[in-house]
C-alpha cells in the first residue's frame, strides 16, 4: 500500500477503514458529493510545489521568475493558485489568456506561446498588455508589427537537443514544429532589432516533457547561448512527473542544478531567467476517482469504469503509464491483474494495461493518482462524454471549482 500511496498527492493517506483520504478527503465521500469520475486536487501539495519551484530558482538565480506552464493544468482555480503563489503563467493561445485573466493574473506576468498564433490571440497581447510574446515564425512578427503597438518579445530557438522521451511530446530536435533552427533565429533577431515597434528582449528554448533525466536541459543552454547576449532567456519547462512505482524524477533542486549551472557557464549573469515547469508542477498534486462499472473475467480480465479517454488522453497520446488501486483497498498485494478500461468505444481506451486490483467488483471506487497534468485541459466530449468536475480538498474539506458537464451542456453548441 505504502508505494501506490506514495504516488498521490502528499499528505495523502488511509482512513482506519482503510479509505484513501487526499487532502483530508474520504474518496468515498468525494464521490458521494460530487459523483464520479471526479478529479481531486490537493490544494496544499498544489502550493507546496509551487512555493518549492521559486524558492530553489531565487536561490540558484538572483533574477529570475517561475511561469507556471498553464497548458498543463488551465483551469481558473488553479491559474489562481499560481498567481497568489507569486508565479507567472505561460499561456499557450487565447483560451489559457482568458483563464488566466479571469484568475487575477497581472497580464505583465504572462508569456504567450504557439506555433500558429492567430490574429485575434495577437490583438489580445495587445489589448491586455501581455508581458512577453515567444515568436515562433515570421508571420509571428509580421502580425505583431501590424498591430502597430509595441510588445517585447522572445525567440524559440531549436537547439536540436534530443530528450528520451516520447516523439509527441519531444520538442527540442531538429525538425521540430517549434521554433527556429539557430541560423533562421538569427535571421528573425535581426529584424526584429530593426523593428520600430518590437523589443528583442531575449530567447527561448523548450526540450519537451516528461524528461527524467537533467542533461538534455543543460545542453539546451549552449545552443541559445551562442545566439547572443540578451536580457532574458526562458529556459522552458518539461520536467518529468512520477506516475509509476519505478519513476525516479529528479527533483526540482537536482534540475534546477543542472540548468542553471549551464545558465551560469553560459548566460550573462545579470540577465533574467525564466522556467515553465507544467508537468512536474501539478501532475502529483491530483488523482482521480473513478465507480466501477462492470468486471469482465476471461482470457484477461477487464475492470471498467464510468471514466477513461474522455478524461485522461495521456495513455493514448503518449503511452503514459499510470498506476491505480481499489479507493479502500490499496494494498492489492497480490491481487488480481487486471486491465483496467474505460467506457468509451475505442479498444484504445484504456487506462492501465496490467495493473494488480483487490478483488475488483462492480460498484468500488477506483482511484488513479498523478492524473494532475494534461488530463483536465484535454478532456473531452467522445461518446458524449460530460467533462468531469475538479475538487479541491484542503484538511478535509472539498470546494468544487470546476463543475461536472451537463447534457444541457453537450446540447448547448449545437444549432436547430
Ligand atoms: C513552451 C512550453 N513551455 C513549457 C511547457 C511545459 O512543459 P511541461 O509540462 O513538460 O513542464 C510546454 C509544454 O509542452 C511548452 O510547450
Amino acid at each position: 500500500m505504502g508505494a501506490l500511496l506514495s504516488l498521490f498527492p502528499p499528505g495523502s493517506d488511509v482512513d482506519a477503514d482503510g479509505m484513501l483520504r487526499v487532502g483530508g478527503c474520504r474518496a468515498d465521500a468525494l464521490a458521494g458529493e460530487f459523483g464520479t469520475p471526479v478529479m481531486v486536487v490537493a490544494e496544499q501539495a498544489l502550493r507546496a510545489r509551487a512555493r518549492e519551484y521559486t524558492s530553489e530558482l531565487a536561490a540558484r538565480w538572483r533574477r529570475s521568475r517561475v511561469a507556471f506552464a498553464s497548458k498543463a493544468f488551465p483551469c481558473t482555480a488553479v491559474q489562481r493558485v499560481m498567481v497568489e503563489e507569486g508565479l507567472g503563467l505561460d499561456v499557450a493561445g487565447g483560451g489559457e489568456i482568458v483563464t488566466a485573466l479571469a484568475a487575477g493574473a497581472d497580464p505583465a506576468l504572462l508569456v504567450l506561446h504557439g506555433n500558429a498564433k492567430s490574429d485575434e490571440e495577437i490583438a489580445m497581447v495587445a489589448e491586455h498588455g501581455l508581458g512577453l510574446v515567444a515568436v515562433d515564425n515570421a508571420d509571428d512578427v509580421d502580425r505583431l508589427e501590424a498591430t502597430r503597438r509595441r510588445h517585447d518579445v522572445i525567440v524559440r530557438v531549436i537547439p536540436n537537443v534530443e530528450a528520451a522521451t516520447h516523439a509527441h511530446v519531444l520538442t527540442g530536435h531538429e525538425g521540430s514544429k517549434f521554433g527556429l533552427a539557430p541560423a533562421a533565429a538569427a535571421e528573425l533577431i535581426e529584424r526584429i532589432e530593426a523593428s520600430p515597434r518590437l523589443r528583442m528582449r531575449g530567447l527561448h528554448v523548450h526540450v519537451g516533457s516528461q524528461i527524467l533525466d537533467v542533461e538534455p536541459f543543460a545542453q539546451s543552454v549552449a545552443p541559445v547561448a551562442a545566439l547572443g547576449e540578451f536580457d532574458v532567456y526562458d529556459l522552458g519547462g518539461g520536467l518529468g512527473a512520477r506516475y509509476t512505482y519505478d519513476d525516479r524524477p529528479p527533483s526540482v533542486g537536482e534540475y534546477l542544478d543542472a540548468l542553471v549551472g549551464a545558465a551560469r557557464e553560459h548566460l550573462p549573469p545579470g540577465a533574467e531567467l525564466i522556467i515553465e515547469p507544467g508537468r512536474s508542477m501539478v501532475a502529483s498534486a491530483a488523482a482521480t476517482i473513478y465507480r466501477v462499472v462492470t468486471v469482465k473475467r476471461g482470457k484477461i480480465t477487464f475492470v471498467a469504469v464510468d471514466g477513461g479517454m474522455g478524461d485522461n488522453l495521456e495513455v493514448a497520446l503518449f503511452d503514459q503509464r499510470f498506476e491505480a488501486g481499489i479507493a479502500d483497498r490499496l494494498d492489492s498485494g497480490d491481487g488480481e491483474l487486471v486491465t483496467l478500461v474505460g467506457r468509451h468505444c475505442e479498444s484504445g481506451d484504456v487506462l492501465v494495461d496490467g495493473v494488480r486490483l483487490d478483488a475488483p467488483r462492480v460498484g468500488d471506487l477506483v482511484a488513479v493518482p498523478a492524473t494532475g497534468a494534461y488530463c483536465h485541459t484535454m478532456a473531452n466530449n467522445y461518446n458524449g462524454n460530460r467533462r468531469i468536475p475538479v475538487v479541491f480538498a484542503q484538511e478535509g474539506a472539498a470546494r468544487l471549482v470546476v463543475r461536472r458537464e451537463t447534457w444541457d451542456d453537450l446540447l448547448a453548441r449545437d444549432v436547430y
